[in-house]
């Protein structure tokens, strides 16, 4: 029986990172469990909010994430929720608005970015029983369904920056904030 891991975490710069990932063919098996085990056992010690296979050097179409309290941004179909695993998720975005907001990435260790995106989505893909996922998201949810699901098409967030200046060491960028943003910002961190 394997015994899950922590793994260690791809860093921007690693070629894995920048691959499109293969989709995830059979969902059984122990290879899948035990990769899934090893994502959020890697999350967890890493203090992050969620996880992209890729990022543990694993170019497969799968991701998990948490909704937790502290992040929530109020807006309709923003609400905590425990933890997630999707395979081979499909994201549609619903309406125009965008909205910035902080991010981190345990593949960018250290720095934050103020990241554009979509406010509302539907996504869909399997949870780790096979089962059909479909929500329609938006806040805090909708981003981190967004940011994960782009490590699996090799994206990280700088990439969907326009404004690098709001891109830096979250010490350096956290001192220049007000009170508000900087607790965001040092949330968005980890
Ligand atoms: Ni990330």
């Amino acid at each position: 029986m394997p015994i899950m891991a922590i793994r260690k975490i791809a860093r921007m710069g690693h070629p894995v990172l920048r691959q499109v990932a293969d989709p995830v063919p059979e969902l059984r098996g122990p290879a899948i469990r035990l990769l899934v085990e090893d994502m959020f056992e890697t999350m967890d010690d890493a203090q992050g909010t969620g996880l992209a296979a890729p990022q543990i050097h694993e170019s497969l179409r799968v991701v998990v994430f948490e909704v937790g309290e502290d992040r929530l941004t109020g807006r309709e179909d923003d609400a905590p929720l425990g933890r997630q695993v999707l395979f081979n998720p499909e994201i549609e975005v619903i309406g125009d608005e965008v909205e910035t907001d902080w991010e981190g990435c345990l593949s960018v260790p250290g720095m934050i970015g103020a990241v554009p995106r979509p406010v509302r989505i539907r996504y869909r893909g399997l949870d780790g029983s096979g089962n059909a996922v479909d929500r329609t998201v938006s806040g805090f949810h909708a981003r981190v369904v967004q940011h994960e699901c782009d490590h699996l098409d090799g994206i990280l967030y700088p990439m969907r920056m326009p404004d690098l200046r709001l891109f830096g060491y979250v010490e350096e960028m956290a001192k220049n904030l007000d009170a508000d943003e900087r607790e965001v910002a040092m949330e968005a961190a980890e």
